[in-house]
């Protein structure tokens, strides 16, 4: 079936994002989508406002503003509403947070406190670190789950929305599987909602609540969340997008970036070392071991399939591939990074590629909270459906359906992105094998 430009519903009323977590990332994200709007700065590093895609070829090329050549929704359009186990409203979250100066939080300052979070489902065994205050009580799961869509409701009344997409911004929780009986058949998984399975993490209830209520939900952590049979066979019953995870920022956008290049180039390596020092919020839940196995799994994904060992045996086959994440409270959000690449070229001959990266993680996730509430609002207008892997251009550990493997590379991603679009809007697809420049 090809989708037609005439097929998208148009963006019409507004936009509500739902947001678990009101901590550094959903409060730059806000600040920056009001002072946006409020023409008090500019959207960079957002690929749905700064980007642009090539339509047509040779006399007839136009290069298009993406939010001129497909039907998003408008800045202006968009409502914010959020869970957290603090009280802090945004401002006060944003101010806590310290990512944003005094002067960029000033001028939006009474829309900021405005934004008040709901009582959070929240559950000490899945994020050791934290202790919330502002958590919702009930006798069971399936109870918390009600809430949450009680909360969605309300806030759909009272802001008057024609449409919502949930992004999860709050912690990263343990690692966890699949757990047979409980998280593998939807069947199972209601049934332990309500018998109160100490297995169900918080983030899972968030999605049920989400899906159930037909909204669109991404991932932004590493959660297991979508990973959940119980929760694919929902997906696929409310016909919603959904998609994640873990936010492509720092480090990682950094070995997406550098990773294919040196494939590319046939350079062997011998090993990939990868450290980091942070001392926000994140950085603390992380310096949880559980937590942090989560987001190691995310992060030590990414360069086996950019380097495909069992291909290229004589040039990735047991390279050595190390992650750490250290907390440093003097850093807050602003992490630095280092990467110390071993490589080998011509002849076996060795060299060393050193990045720091002296990065704000906030900064760099920020517009990525952004485009992807506009796509997968666009996606469920354009009734498209299930994983959108269209969106991996944003994941740090792009889910996928069932069988396929998750694309790294940054740059096939951006091309899969792009000529997404393309289809969506029934215009050719740009594949490089003409006369064609870049897009
Ligand atoms: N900043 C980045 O570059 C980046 C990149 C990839 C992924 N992430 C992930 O995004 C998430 C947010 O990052 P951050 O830097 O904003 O962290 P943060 O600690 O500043 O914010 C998370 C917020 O979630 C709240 N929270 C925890 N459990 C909750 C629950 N069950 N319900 C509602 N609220 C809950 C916390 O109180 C906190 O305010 C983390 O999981 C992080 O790993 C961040």
């Amino acid at each position: 079936m090809t989708l037609k430009n005439t097929e998208i519903k148009k963006p019409e009323g507004k936009l509500g994002v739902l947001i678990p977590g009101l901590g550094a990332v959903s409060t730059t994200f806000i600040a920056g989508v009001l002072l946006v709007r409020r023409g008090l700065n500019v959207p960079i590093g957002s690929l749905t406002q700064m980007g642009k895609i090539k339509v047509g070829k040779g006399g007839e090329t136009q290069y298009v503003k993406i939010n001129d050549f497909v039907p998003l929704a408008d800045l202006k359009d968009m409502e914010f509403g959020g869970w957290d186990i603090f009280e802090d409203n945004a401002y006060e979250a944003a101010t806590n947070a310290g990512v944003l100066k005094q002067t960029d939080l000033d001028p939006i300052k009474d829309e900021l406190s405005a934004i008040k979070p709901w009582k959070a489902v929240f559950n000490k065994n899945f994020v050791k670190k934290l202790d919330g205050t502002w958590v919702k009580k009930a006798p069971t799961n399936w109870d918390l789950a009600q809430m949450i869509m009680e909360d969605i409701k309300n806030f759909k009344k009272e802001k008057n929305l024609s449409r919502m997409v949930m992004i999860w911004c709050a912690s990263t929780e343990i690692y966890q599987e699949t757990i047979p009986g409980v998280h593998d058949t939807l069947e199972n998984f209601e049934k332990a909602l309500k018998a109160d399975n100490t297995s169900i993490a918080p983030s899972m209830i968030y999605a049920y609540a989400a899906i159930s209520s037909g909204i669109p939900f991404a991932n932004g952590a590493p959660n297991h969340c979508l990973d959940a049979p119980a929760l694919r066979e929902l997906i696929e019953k409310m016909r919603v997008p959904v998609g994640g995870k873990d936010f492509k920022t720092g480090q990682t956008l950094m070995k997406t970036i550098i990773a294919p290049g040196l494939k590319a180039r046939m350079i062997g390596v011998d090993g990939w070392y990868s450290t980091n020092i942070l001392g926000n919020r994140d950085g603390e839940v992380l310096d949880d071991p559980e937590s942090f196995k989560t987001k190691e799994v995310s992060k030590l994904s990414v360069l086996d399939q950019v380097f495909q060992p069992k291909l290229y045996p004589e040039l990735y086959k047991g390279y050595y591939h190390k992650v750490c994440i250290n907390y440093y409270p003097p850093r807050g959000d602003n992490k630095e990074g280092w990467d110390n690449i071993d490589i080998f070229g011509w002849l076996g001959y060795p060299m060393q590629i050193k990045v720091d990266f002296l990065c704000r993680d906030s900064i760099l996730a920020a517009p990525i909270v952004l485009d992807l509430v506009l796509f997968y609002d666009l996606a469920q207008r354009a009734s498209m459906y299930g994983i959108q892997e269209w969106l991996s251009f944003y994941w740090k550990s792009p889910i996928m359906e069932k069988y396929e493997e998750p694309i790294h590379d940054l740059f096939v991603q951006l091309m899969k992105l792009k000529n997404t679009l393309r289809w969506l809007m029934d215009v050719p697809l740009v594949t490089y094998l003409g006369t064609e420049s870049y897009d």
